[in-house]
């Protein structure tokens, strides 16, 4: 018996920030199985290992402290509606989810950042877990980012989220957007900006994006954050994403602009200008950055554009 309170210690386990994962196998009739993981760590390069911790509460459970090869997906980024799949009871994961096997039958998650192929060394006791550790034998990985887990959530490494304060009442998101090489912006009596929508609630913010979006006619896929800040003092939160995408109608007020035109427009304030000539220069050289801060004062962070 724990002398602890279960759930104290389980928060404080999950002050531990984490990727996610999801662990896969076959069983001995082909049936494939897996289940969402952040308890993935690597263990040794030589021999190449890595550990995993299934519970033992696991409907699969048996299935995976028994099978002789499993497999360890890294989650992308935009990966979360995956391991919410492989996280929720009762349902066929596999149906919904593009996968392919290896050479042993094992399912590998497509789009996952890296997947690990394993031949089972050890399957130990601990707990109400135990500690599953494979050795290596086949992996692959890509660029891009990974999902994040911390207390509870779910985070992207586009660090958009803990930008922003909980607390602001208004969180104006919006998408820098190049169509056939020229880039969309809003015309309003205040200037130009990029088609934009306020949300009040922003704890799904980048699914209300692309439904704001679609409902003005814009089907976007989010890339990174661009630019997250605060503005003045009103609370309001402002943050841009990179997107690319299509326009299924032409609304009147959005015009495409030229990249080279991009430093002269009348913007509809100077932090939009701002971010967009660093976008005209960044474009340019291929050298992207993430800007958090406030109207006046940030910082940039450098960033790839894998993917
Ligand atoms: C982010 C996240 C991480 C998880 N990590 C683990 C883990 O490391 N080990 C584990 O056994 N369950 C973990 N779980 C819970 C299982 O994914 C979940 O209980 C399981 O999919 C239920 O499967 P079942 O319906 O087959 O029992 C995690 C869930 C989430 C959302």
């Amino acid at each position: 018996m724990t002398k602890f309170d279960p759930r104290a210690l389980r928060d404080a386990f999950g002050s531990f920030m984490t990727g996610v994962t999801v662990v896969t196998a076959c069983t001995p009739d082909g049936m494939a199985i897996g289940f969402t993981a952040n308890s993935f760590t690597s263990v040794s390069l030589d021999p190449p290992m890595l550990l995993v911790c299934p519970g033992k509460f696991l409907s699969t459970f048996e299935a995976f402290s028994c099978c002789q090869h499993f497999a360890v997906n890294i989650l992308a980024e935009d990966q979360q509606d995956i391991s919410n799949t492989f996280a929720r009871r009762g349902e066929d994961r596999f149906a919904s989810v593009a996968h392919t096997r290896n050479h042993r039958g094992v399912p590998l998650i497509e789009g996952a950042l890296a997947s690990f192929s394993c031949i089972r060394r050890q399957c130990l006791p601990a707990g109400d877990h135990a500690i599953l550790l494979g050795e290596v034998e086949e992996f692959q990985h890509g660029d891009g980012r990974g999902l994040g887990y911390f207390r509870g959530h779910y985070f992207s490494l586009g660090l958009e989220r803990s930008a922003l304060d909980p607390g602001a009442k208004v969180v104006t998101c919006g998408v820098i957007l190049e169509i056939g090489g020229r880039v969309l912006l809003e015309k309003t009596d205040k200037g130009f900006r990029p088609p934009q929508v306020n949300l009040k609630d922003h704890s799904l913010l980048r699914q209300s994006l692309i439904d704001g979006m679609a409902r003005h006619g814009i089907s976007v896929k989010l890339g990174p954050a661009y630019s997250v800040f605060d503005h003045g003092g009103n609370r309001t939160h402002c943050a841009y994403f990179l997107a690319t995408g299509s326009m299924n109608a032409a609304p009147e007020n959005l015009h495409g602009i030229g990249l080279q035109e991009l430093a002269g427009l009348d913007y509809a304030s100077p932090a939009i200008a701002q971010m967009m000539t660093r976008y005209m220069h960044e474009q340019r050289t291929g050298d992207f950055s993430l800007y958090l801060g406030s109207t006046d004062r940030g910082d940039v962070h450098k960033f790839a554009l894998g993917d």
